[in-house]
């Protein structure tokens, strides 16, 4: 099928590629010209696991192309994706200007029968906007459809998310339309659910503050484990060995970050604020996370006392492991306290550091590996759970510090053979421990 992909960014890029392996024939629009130089080129803009391999292997089938001719690309389409941008205004809402902007242009171009789908998160009720929208700028007499079409993609295994989606949602009012999306989709062979359009669209902020929550409530039972020498690892997998509950997305930590979790959880609360709907337990997913992020801290001066002039080793800027994305990232918040603290810092990680060093230019020094950071430094926070940082030879670490103190943000370290060796210790939520 002749697919059209609005946005070439990272929802786009992957679900186009992921469209294209199956067989369909997709193009990626985009505005930024010089980004669709590099991509034709098979330069992928941001970091993603297999994303590049998957887009060159594409381009050379020619299942896969890049334009910014809107008017073609939308003549040959049966279906369009739109796939652009939904930021955090400042109050909080999702900001749907570039959806609306793009539904314009499709309004003024459609000459024939399409469905159009809507991929970026929008608040309930978008879907249903942007078919007025669409309607008010149509020149010619043609009929469309909008349907909703939630993505779910982690960064750093977007790919494999698509090819092994728990669900695919379609949200449509028309049968017509959700049957031309039901076979789009259909060569992945995942679950698909129908409803309604408004649905679908609550179904990605459900999903995702629902994550969020279950996240920050591990968070708030691993400062209880602290208080009362339980072992939160231990008290996870245990819960989530209830099929009822399930194991996944219960890692304490240092709190999520991201470009989705926060945004949808403030935009969620923000519509919610709007009807008179609440949401308390959303509110208070999103307090917990804030002050856990702060929690590196408190447990670095509960050891050295003040921080001024210390010399603090963070490893790992990224949100999470496998992506350079440093949108909400714990790191930045971490930084930003450390320095009104007036501690020195000296950071590293695999990928992120040039777009931390973008911000921090000067109050920021950044190290070549782990080894660098960690000379006379005195504590190390473990911001991003890398895998690299499994493999370090601890011993060198060590003789390297001034205080071997680490901080394990992400409970990623054997805290036994740490503290065995000599190193003052506190993971998330682990007893009572130092
Ligand atoms: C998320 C959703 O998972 C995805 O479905 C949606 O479409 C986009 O948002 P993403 O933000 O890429 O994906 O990453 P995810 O793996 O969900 O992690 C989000 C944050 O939660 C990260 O900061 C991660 O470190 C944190 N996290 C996750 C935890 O602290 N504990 C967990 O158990 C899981």
């Amino acid at each position: 099928m002749n697919i059209c992909v609005i946005g070439a960014g990272y929802v786009g890029l992957v679900t186009g590629a992921c469209l294209a392996e199956v067989g369909h024939k997709v193009t990626c629009c985009d505005i930024d010209q010089t980004k669709l130089n590099s991509l034709e080129k098979g330069r992928i803009p941001f970091f993603e696991p297999d994303l590049e391999e998957l887009v060159i292997k594409n381009l050379r089938k020619k299942n896969i192309s890049f334009s910014s001719n809107l008017v073609q690309s939308i003549e040959n389409a049966v279906l369009i994706l739109i796939a652009v941008g939904t930021p955090s205004s400042d109050n909080g809402t999702a900001d749907i200007s570039k959806v609306e902007e793009v539904a314009r242009e499709i309004g003024s171009l459609l000459s024939s029968y399409k469905v159009i789908a809507i991929k970026s998160t929008v608040p309930v009720g978008t879907c249903a906007k942007i078919e007025d929208l669409i309607k008010t700028n149509l020149k010619s007499n043609c009929q469309f459809d909008v349907i909703s079409n939630p993505e779910f993609l982690r960064e750093g295994s977007a790919i494999s998310d698509m090819f092994n989606a728990d669900r695919i949602i379609i949200g449509s009012e028309s049968s017509w339309a959700a049957n031309i999306a039901k076979e789009v989709y259909l060569p992945f062979g995942r679950p698909i659910l129908l409803t309604k359009r408004e649905s679908a669209e609550l179904i990605k902020y459900a999903s995702n503050s629902f994550l969020a929550t279950k996240i920050s409530f591990i968070n708030e039972m691993a400062d209880f484990c602290e208080k009362v020498d339980c072992d939160i690892e231990d008290v996870a997998a245990g819960m989530g060995m209830d099929s009822r509950i399930g194991g996944r997305f219960l890692k304490a930590g240092i709190g999520f970050g991201g470009s989705c979790f926060p945004k949808d959880l403030k935009a969620l609360l923000k519509a919610g604020e709007q009807i008179g709907c609440g949401f308390n337990i959303i509110n208070s997913a999103l307090a917990v996370n804030s002050a856990q992020k702060m929690l590196p801290i408190k447990k670095l001066k509960n050891i050295l006392g003040t921080l001024e002039n210390k010399l603090i080793s963070l490893w790992g800027l990224s949100f999470k492991p496998n992506t350079d994305d440093i949108r909400e990232a714990p790191a930045l918040d971490i930084i930003e306290e450390l320095l009104k603290e007036g501690a020195r810092i000296i950071a590293y990680d695999p990928i992120a550091m040039t777009k931390v060093k973008n911000i921090y230019p000067d109050r920021v020094v950044f190290a070549k590996d782990c080894y660098e950071s960690a000379v006379n430094s005195q504590g190390i926070i473990i911001i991003t759970e890398w895998d690299e940082f499994r493999n370090i030879d601890f011993n060198r670490i060590k003789q390297s510090m001034k205080m071997p103190v680490i901080i394990d943000g992400r409970n990623l370290l054997d805290r036994h053979r740490l503290k065995n060796m000599g190193f003052l210790y506190s993971g998330i939520g682990r007893g009572t421990m130092l």
